[in-house]
């Protein structure tokens, strides 16, 4: 028996990356997943988004380790959309214990992209929140949440681009949500966290657009990218051992919490 058997998991940005990560993470301690992603693309983001075709290969391996999963395609900036998408698994899984609020886009170099990454990276995390919350309450059960936000939403790091700019407000804006969501549900003993990896490897950062913009921001004098520890990028399941513990019970009186997943990032600033 798994540390998480007989909890149900809401993630969004399931399809891949960190997503997918949490998925597997969670479902190897037992949990069932709810996983939803957008599985299109967003016009002002440079590199490709997922896929209903990775949505499919986070299904298949997290039903592997013997989980159950359900999935949908559903736009985090949509609120009725997520509320469906929600609904559908709560109807197959029967209740809802954590949720790692995940979905996010970098269109960092975009001068048009500020709307999109304030809807899709803020105004997403609140909309996956404000659906997942009734519930979680009227089950009477407690529950633990995960905002994913980044260390650009501890510190000042951003490039003069409104793609970027919007990056650095929308993660830092997370921190806001959760320190609210954290005071309004603790009388539910529902606890709210937020975590800050820094440079993960997935799509986001491992694509050509990406990888250009950091290379610039290296050679133009832009910010330092180093992390403290001897290693320049994570790995998705550094992430999700970290919200691993965040849901669990080993974390049961921690909330409000700002975690950095960031081999020392943010302390070397
Ligand atoms: N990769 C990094 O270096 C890094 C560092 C710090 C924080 N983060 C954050 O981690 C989170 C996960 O990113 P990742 O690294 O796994 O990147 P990723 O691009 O592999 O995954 C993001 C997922 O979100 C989905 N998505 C995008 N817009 C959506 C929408 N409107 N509705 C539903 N789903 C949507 C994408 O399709 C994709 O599957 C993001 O919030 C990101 O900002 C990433």
């Amino acid at each position: 028996m798994g540390a998480l058997t007989g909890k149900v998991a809401f993630i969004t940005g399931a399809a891949r990356g960190q997503g997918r990560a949490h998925a597997l993470r969670l479902a190897a301690e037992g949990a069932d997943i709810i996983a939803v992603d957008l599985c299109q693309q967003i016009s002002s983001v440079p590199y490709p988004l997922a896929t209903a075709e990775d949505l499919a290969e986070t299904v298949k391996l997290v039903e592997e380790t013997g989980a159950r999963i359900v999935a949908r395609a559903a736009d985090v900036r949509d609120r009725a959309a997520l509320s469906t998408a929600l609904q559908a698994g709560l109807d197959e899984l029967g209740r809802l214990d954590f949720v790692i609020a995940n979905a996010g886009i970098a269109p960092m170099a975009g001068e048009d992209a500020w709307q999109d990454v304030i809807d899709v990276n803020l105004t997403g995390i609140y909309h996956t929140v404000d659906v997942a919350v009734k519930p979680m309450i009227a089950q009477g059960d407690g529950g633990s949440i995960v905002l994913v936000s980044s260390v650009a939403g501890l510190v000042g790091l951003a490039a003069p681009a409104a793609g970027s700019l919007g990056y650095a407000a929308a993660k830092h804006g997370i921190v806001g949500l959760m320190r609210v969501y954290a005071n309004l549900l603790a009388p539910h003993s529902i606890r709210v966290n937020s975590v800050h990896p820094a440079g993960v490897q997935t799509p986001m950062i491992d694509n050509e657009f990406t990888r250009k913009w950091l290379d610039g921001l290296d050679t133009q004098g832009g910010p330092d990218m180093g992390n403290a520890l001897p290693v320049q990028v994570l790995q998705p399941e550094d992430v999700a051992n970290a919200a691993f513990w965040l849901v669990s019970d080993a974390a049961r009186y921690i909330t409000g919490v700002t975690l950095p997943v960031d081999a020392g990032y943010v302390n070397k600033r």
